[in-house]
């Protein structure tokens, strides 16, 4: 389907042998993004992975993201930060069912809490509290949701000055970058102090990672700045810590929907794990069930529905249609993840259809594509998998959850989603925990 939005042509892709099309035989063709102000504001005139011009920088930037900051080893050393991190979210819900077994555990916020100590602990070192970092990047979510007038018809572009949008994505900006300011000031004189983990990549954040990057790379070679460090500290926060929580918040969501699903899952888990507190992340690799739900959940609330749009370079013909240079590409991943035509009751919540088929979500497979394909596809694949699969077999294993009665229950089965990049449910999930004997 081709619209317009203003000046500019829009193809929206809603099958699996367009998406093939565009993000595997012609993604030398559609690997550009389209330039959006709100995304110069944020990042710094677009110089993060996620939306910069495809090009040698892009190129450059990318392969910082896959070789050094998210490859698996990577990946695997950040182990110890994510078990604690569970361990501490476990004690939180413990505490809360010992203060009061009818006080419902907030789970959208207890799940918000989790990813983000995570996601802040890998990338930035440590902790931050709410008003730091959370608040500021709801309000970014908020903000890349709206539609920028300008984006689509340019001589309107005053009018985001005039409503005050651009000026609140200013200030929020700029409330980033002095906290981002800190975090590299503050790991500079760690350096400074303790110069011995040149070489090793084991046991450092991201932002150390990249602080190393620039030391050791020759002149010849591409040069990160401070600037670009930040943009790229944003695009891990941005791309990976919000996507990561609507998982988990709508796994959760369909579990509490659908007691046998739960029930399935919590035998799994405690068939692997029996009553030991914990479960580490060797004892995932015996949970096909678990991988099933979770491939499950991103099939039928895939994170970013409509996939980061992307735009063609020069004039392509696509399934026999002629398609523009310039033409912005939106690819609407939950229609194809949702079509009758690849799947058997489409709209279902059924994980046990994952159990006997090879479809993978890696982007190889384009009935499900979640995280996007193709050189523009997502790097954080493995980071985001195993947040979501410790966390999720963890509470499960420890609780046994419930929906409370009244309009909390009407609320915690309501599947109302949000706007945005990342669609997330519209009310909060609230539900009762009890410890598992
Ligand atoms: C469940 C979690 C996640 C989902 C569903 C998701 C989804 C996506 C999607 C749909 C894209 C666009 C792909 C395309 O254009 O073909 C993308 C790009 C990206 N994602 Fe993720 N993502 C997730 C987690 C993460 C994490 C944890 C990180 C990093 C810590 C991350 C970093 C990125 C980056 C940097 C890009 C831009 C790639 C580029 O333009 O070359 N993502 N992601």
């Amino acid at each position: 389907m081709l619209l317009h939005f203003g000046n500019v042509p829009m193809l929206v892709v809603s099958t699996a042998e367009a998406a093939r099309e565009v993000l595997k035989s012609l993604d030398h063709v559609f690997c550009n993004r389209p330039h959006r102000k709100m995304f110069d504001i944020f990042w710094y005139g677009s110089t993060d992975v996620a939306s910069a011009p495809y090009g040698h920088y892009w190129r450059q930037v990318k392969s910082i993201c896959v070789l050094h900051l998210l490859s698996g080893k990577k990946v695997q050393s950040f182990r110890r930060v994510r078990e604690e991190e569970v361990v501490l979210m476990i004690e939180k819900v413990r505490k809360s069912c010992c203060d009061s077994k009818l006080k419902p555990v907030n789970l959208t916020d207890l799940l918000s809490e989790v990813t983000n100590d995570i996601v802040c602990r890998c990338v930035i070192g440590r902790r931050y509290g709410a008003s730091e970092l959370r608040r500021p990047m709801s309000e970014l979510e908020e903000l890349l949701g709206a539609s920028v007038l300008g984006d689509y018809v340019p001589w309107l572009d005053w009018l985001g000055r005039v409503n005050g949008v651009y000026g609140r994505a200013k200030r929020a900006a700029k409330h980033l970058d002095e906290f981002l300011d800190e975090v590299v000031d503050e790991h500079v004189s760690k350096r400074g102090h303790d110069d011995d983990d040149d070489g090793d990549e084991g046991q450092n954040d991201f932002v150390d990672i990249l602080l190393r990057i620039q030391k050791t790379s020759s002149t010849t070679e591409f040069q990160i700045d401070r600037t670009i460090m930040k943009a790229l500290v944003m695009d891990m926060f941005g791309a990976g810590t919000d996507t990561t929580l609507a998982v988990l918040e709508w796994a959760m969501t369909e579990l509490l929907r659908h007691p046998n699903v739960m029930q399935k899952l919590r035998d799994e888990v405690r068939g692997v794990a029996g009553d030991r507190t914990h479960i580490t992340e060797e004892d995932l690799n015996h949970m096909p069930y678990l991988k099933a739900v979770i491939k499950e959940i991103l099939r039928l609330h895939p994170p970013s529905p409509i996939l980061i749009p992307r735009e063609s370079m020069q004039d392509a013909k696509v399934l026999g249609y002629d398609i523009a240079a310039g033409t912005q590409v939106l690819v609407n991943a939950w229609a194809i993840s949702t079509d009758p035509s690849y799947w058997d009751q489409p709209l279902e919540f059924q994980p046990e259809r994952f159990l006997k088929s090879a479809i993978d979500i890696k982007g190889h497979d384009f009935q499900l594509i979640p995280f996007g394909a193709g050189r523009r596809g997502c790097p954080g694949i493995a980071f985001a998998m195993i947040v979501n699969e410790l966390v999720l077999a963890n509470i499960v294993h420890q609780f046994h959850w419930e929906v409370p009665g009244g309009v909390l229950r009407d609320q915690a089965f309501d599947i109302s989603e949000t706007t945005g990049l990342t669609v997330h449910r519209k009310f909060p999930l609230l539900a009762l925990a009890s410890p598992h004997m």
